[in-house]
């Protein structure tokens, strides 16, 4: 098979991945980047660090209002399906390059592969929930991480090629894991927090960066915390943090976006993480960090019910009182797969090829 995959934002090089590893040991692959990431810290670092192939296109579509992004990316995404004529286009999570990798290829008869499938929040206002529905409605292929997830698409009355394969970025967590631990020893005394003795935030969900209040109240959280506070600031983050006047006191460490490996040592070290990001919530329940949940819904709806994840908006005395909960009970069990999620989904071309 040929297949080609898109991608544009920080989220989908961690996917990425471990998916194009597994996938270039059964298949060919070509791999799409819109650009819609395009800081060092939020693209090329990704490539580097967990030897992604360089893409074969690189699109500099940029950043911009939804539909003028999308626009530009359904433009230069068809030159590129046209030309390379795939027989298969593999898109990723819920952005807008998924949303348009989706959309380029269903006009040319492409068939779709949706790793990432199933997932909902049931909240429309989110820019991701519309390029989630969007894209599995669309595709021929569901890779679903849990079985929630299947169950989601089956009940939407979509039946057929919907696979329940795991967490893709479980997979990539297992590997980068051997190396945390080095990573913290010399990460965590430059930052000067020792283990278990910091908060680690992650804030860029538009719902709360898009709106001054919002913002407000998580930045008066976080300056009335306690301890250390290390926050790795996205970009839109940092714009609005200048644009709405925000001032964070000193114990709160604002510090650029970091690398995986990085951000695993952080999360695993941290005494709470405090987010908005969808994979940060997921990473903390595996890595066992109590996390709280900036957001009044999320897709990861396991994390909350297993007691790992408060959600909690983003009122700050909410914010307080869920940092100051105990630790829930360790004794636990996790949904998303055994780690061989990528190498499930590179087979399953040779068991339908096997099967037709
Ligand atoms: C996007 C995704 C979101 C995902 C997130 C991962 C959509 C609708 N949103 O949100 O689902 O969780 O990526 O991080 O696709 N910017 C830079 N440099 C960059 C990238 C962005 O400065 O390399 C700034 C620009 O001002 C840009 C803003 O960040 O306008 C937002 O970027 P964009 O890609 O539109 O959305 P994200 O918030 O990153
Ligand atoms: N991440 C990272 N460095 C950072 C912040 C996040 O490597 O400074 C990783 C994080 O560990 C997770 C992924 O990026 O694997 C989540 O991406 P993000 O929060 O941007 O998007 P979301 O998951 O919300 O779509």
């Amino acid at each position: 098979m040929r297949l080609a995959s898109i991608v544009g934002a920080r989220p989908q090089f961690i996917k990425l991945a471990a998916v194009s590893a597994a996938i270039r040991q059964y298949h060919e692959e070509l791999i799409i980047h819109t650009g819609q990431h395009y800081d060092y810290n939020m693209s090329a670092q990704f490539f580097a660090e967990l030897a992604i192939p360089a893409p074969d296109y690189h699109l500099e579509v940029g950043s911009g209002t939804h539909g003028a992004q999308t626009a530009r990316m359904l433009e230069a995404i068809e030159q590129v399906l046209m030309r390379e004529r795939p027989d298969w286009v593999v898109v990723y999570g819920d952005t807008n390059s998924t949303l348009a990798g989706a959309l380029s290829a269903a006009k040319l008869h492409i068939p779709i592969a949706h790793v990432e499938a199933g997932l909902r929040s049931f909240n429309r206002a989110m820019p991701e929930e519309i390029n989630r529905v969007v894209t599995d409605h669309l595709s021929q292929r569901l890779f679903c991480p849990t079985e929630a997830a299947q169950r989601q698409a089956n009940s939407e009355g979509i039946l057929q090629g919907v696979e329940v394969v795991g967490d893709v970025m479980y997979d990539v967590l297992l590997h980068v894991r051997p190396r945390i631990d080095a990573h913290a020893h010399t990460l965590l005394p430059r930052l000067g927090v020792t283990p278990h003795n910091y908060v680690l935030a992650t804030v860029h969900r538009a719902a709360n960066t898009d709106d001054p209040a919002a913002m407000r109240s998580i930045a008066h959280a976080l300056n009335k915390l306690e301890m250390p506070v290390i926050f790795p600031v996205h970009p839109r983050t940092r714009s609005v943090l200048e644009q709405y006047g925000i001032t964070l006191q000193s114990h709160v460490q604002c510090i650029e976006p970091v690398g995986f490996t990085a951000m695993l040592a952080l999360e695993a070290n941290a005494h709470r993480i405090l987010t908005d990001s969808g994979g940060v919530q997921k990473e903390a329940f595996l890595l066992a960090v109590p996390c709280v949940t900036l957001r009044e819904e999320t897709e990861w709806r396991e994390t909350v019910e297993a007691g790992w994840n408060v959600l909690v908006g983003s009122r700050w005395e909410a914010i307080l009182e869920a940092i100051a909960l105990p630790r829930p009970d360790p004794s636990r069990q996790h949904p998303f797969g055994k780690g061989d999620a990528a190498r499930r989904i590179a087979l399953s071309w040779l068991n339908a090829n096997a099967t037709s």
